[in-house]
C-alpha cells in the first residue's frame, strides 16, 4: 500500500514524486477498458489559457476526454486520487478544493511539446497528478514524461500501467517524448478555489 503522507513530503521537497502501483495492474486495466470504451468521445486536446482556447498540433496531439463528478464518483482512481486531495491538504494547507480531470489517448506518433500547467498565478492549478494505464510499456515504445528538474537535469519517467506522478504545476517544466504506441493515462489537477 503506497503511503500517501509520503507523497505529500515530497511535495515540500524535491517537489515531486513517482509512484509505481498506486493502481495494481487490474485497477489500471479496468480504468483502461473503460477508456477505451469511450474512445469515440475523446477529442483533440486543445491549449491556451484564460479561456483562449486554441488547437495546435504541433504542441501537442494527444485526444482527452474531461471527467465530471458523476463519471468519476464510481471509479475507484477518482476515489483514490480524492482520498490524497484529503492528505495533501492535512498536511500542507494548499486549500486544494476540487479535481478536475481527463483522459487522455497519445495515438502513435503523438507527443507533448515542453510545457509548464500553471502559468505563475494566472491559473487555479496547483498540483498535477498523471496516472498511466499501459501495460507492457517498454522502453522502445518511448512516450516518455521528460520532467525538468531545478538543477538543470530532466528525468524521463515511463508510463507504465499503475504509475502515478505528482508535481507541483508552477514549478516542472516537462514534455510527452513521441510514443511509437498508443498511450494511455488519466491526468489531472488539484485546484484552489480562484479569488
Ligand atoms: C498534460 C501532461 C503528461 C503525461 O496533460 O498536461 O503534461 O505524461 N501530461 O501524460
Ligand atoms: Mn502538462
Amino acid at each position: 500500500m503506497v503511503s500517501l503522507d509520503a507523497i505529500a513530503d515530497a511535495l515540500v521537497d524535491p517537489g515531486w514524486v513517482e509512484i509505481p502501483g498506486f493502481l495494481s495492474e487490474r485497477e489500471a486495466d479496468a480504468l483502461l477498458t473503460h477508456a477505451k470504451a469511450r474512445r469515440d468521445d475523446f477529442s483533440r486536446a486543445g491549449i491556451g489559457r484564460a479561456g483562449l482556447h486554441q488547437l495546435n498540433a504541433a504542441i501537442r496531439s494527444d485526444e482527452v476526454l474531461w471527467l465530471d463528478k458523476e463519471d468519476g464518483a464510481d471509479s475507484l482512481a477518482w476515489h483514490r486520487l480524492e482520498e490524497l486531495r484529503a492528505v495533501l491538504n492535512q498536511a500542507l494547507f494548499l486549500g486544494l478544493a476540487e479535481l478536475e480531470c481527463h483522459l487522455a489517448v497519445y495515438p502513435e506518433g503523438s507527443f507533448y511539446a515542453r510545457h509548464i500547467d500553471q502559468h505563475r498565478n494566472q491559473d487555479t492549478r496547483v498540483i498535477t497528478v498523471v496516472l498511466y494505464l499501459n501495460p507492457d510499456w517498454r522502453d522502445e515504445h518511448g512516450g516518455e514524461l521528460r520532467l525538468y528538474l531545478d538543477d538543470g537535469t530532466h528525468r524521463d519517467i515511463r508510463p507504465e500501467a499503475g504509475k502515478l506522478v505528482v508535481f507541483m504545476s508552477d514549478r516542472f517544466e516537462h514534455e510527452v517524448l513521441p510514443a511509437k504506441r498508443e498511450r494511455w493515462s488519466l491526468t489531472g489537477w488539484y485546484r484552489r478555489r480562484a479569488v
